[in-house]
């Protein structure tokens, strides 16, 4: 697939490698994936340097973690057929970007960012005063601009990140994308799209800058990205030229929050690893039905024949994400009249949570058995990834003065 010629918006995500993924991440995350996989050009890739930045202490971890996610990801339905999937340190031009982008950002810009001093204080035992630590949301919008990506799916404690992109894409087109007579160059790329487009353009822009018509903005965008005889340089002109600055040269990117995931752990708070209330994706049956027979229940039905209450017990939280309404009515009557025991009122979402695995571990047990397999899946999404990478640091590095041969 060629992606820089592909027309569907760019789509963008990365996870940081830490460990097999549970239950938790496919109904949050990864579902979210398999379905923006058909709809967009995503790239998702293993966010190994981040990890680096919270584990410089146990790199042996990562390696192994990096595996299990790439497999994990597979197991549930990525599809590198849809998507392209990549190990970040695989793309060097990541860092490099990252490197640019530091000469131009504020520190305070970093020190502010509320994940930094959270982080910090959540994770004492490690010793988190590091350069790497304070850039690790720059490191996260290079990521980002480096595929000029649209949209960025990340759950709500993320989106500081990406407003932090913003503001760094910001400052990188106010003081790299401003050139002499660029008006006149704007006016002179506008000609040529032809006769008509031009004039749309030209109404459209008119529109959005005397009247805010932020549907004009939208509609002119579009105009632009479907004129095919426009170059680089003078698309990003006509960009920037609507909105009233200079070029643009790295679009702002917008969050895709991810609706938070509904996936209750076996002790009814948010599934977790640091709870360590979770059932991996990869979790063998018997673990399964073990941990879910022995999670605990409405505290109040202490005997069979109590009365319990659904809203109190954790196991009516995993009904809702995995039952019918005719489960759940049987649950809510049985449970409310003493009619069933927990144990019986536990099976259908035993049998459920096996039904949904059992696809994963298959898939996964494949994968594992053959890494060469995914070894080439990573390899082969690094060079697509590394092709729409290199056209944007070319462009970078020529707007900070340093094209030297050319
Ligand atoms: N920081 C993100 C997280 O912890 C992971 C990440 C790294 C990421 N780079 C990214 C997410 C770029 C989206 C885009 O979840
Ligand atoms: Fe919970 Fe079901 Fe037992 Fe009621 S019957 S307390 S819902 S496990």
């Amino acid at each position: 697939m060629n992606s820089i010629a592909n027309p569907k918006p760019r789509v963008l995500s990365g996870m940081r490698s830490s460990g097999q993924l549970h239950l938790g991440h496919y109904h949050g995350v990864l579902k979210n994936w398999i379905r923006l996989q058909h709809e967009y050009q995503c790239f998702f890739f293993v966010a190994d340097w981040h990890a680096l930045t919270t584990e410089y202490e146990n790199p042996d971890i990562i390696a192994n973690s990096v595996w299990d996610m790439v497999i994990d990801w597979l197991a549930t339905g990525v599809d590198p057929a849809s998507a392209t999937l990549f190990i970040q340190s695989h793309v060097p031009e990541h860092a490099e970007l990252h490197l640019l982008l530091s000469m131009i950002t504020p520190l305070g810009w970093l020190e502010r960012v509320p994940t930094y001093k959270d982080q910090q204080e959540k994770l004492r035992e490690k010793d988190l005063s590091t350069y790497g630590f304070l850039g690790y949301p720059l490191l996260q919008s290079a990521d980002v601009l480096i595929y000029k990506a649209s949209l960025v799916p990340v759950g709500e404690d993320q989106v500081p990140h990406i407003e932090l992109t913003r503001e760094i894409a910001r400052r990188f087109n106010h003081l790299y994308g401003r050139e002499k007579d660029f008006a006149e160059r704007a006016e002179a790329a506008a000609k040529k799209m032809g006769g008509k487009n031009a004039k749309l353009y030209q109404a459209l822009r008119k529109q959005y800058q005397e009247q805010g018509d932020h549907e004009a903005l939208v509609v002119a965008r579009t105009l632009l990205e479907e004129q095919q005889n426009l170059s680089l340089m003078d698309r990003e002109r006509l960009l920037g030229y609507l909105e009233g600055g200079g070029r643009i040269i790295l679009p702002e990117p917008q969050a895709l929050l991810t609706p938070a995931s509904k996936m209750p752990g076996l002790d009814g708070q948010k599934m977790s690893k640091s709870y360590g209330n979770t059932i991996s994706l990869r979790e063998d049956p018997a673990a399964v039905e073990r941990k879910l027979r022995t999670m605990p229940t409405d505290p109040a039905r202490v005997r069979r024949t109590d009365a319990g209450n659904p809203d109190k017990c954790p196991v009516w939280q995993l009904h809702e994400v995995y039952s019918s309404d005719d489960v759940k009515q049987w649950v809510q009557q049985g449970c409310r009249s003493a009619g069933i025991g927990c144990i019986e009122c536990k099976q259908p979402v035993i049998d459920a949570v096996l039904v949904e695995q059992a696809p994963m571990r298959e898939r996964a047990a494949e994968f594992v058995a053959n890494p060469d397999a995914v070894r080439k899946i990573v390899l082969e999404g690094a060079e697509v990834a590394r092709a729409v990478a290199r056209e944007t640091l070319t462009e970078v590095r020529q707007v900070m003065g340093l094209n030297y041969f050319s």
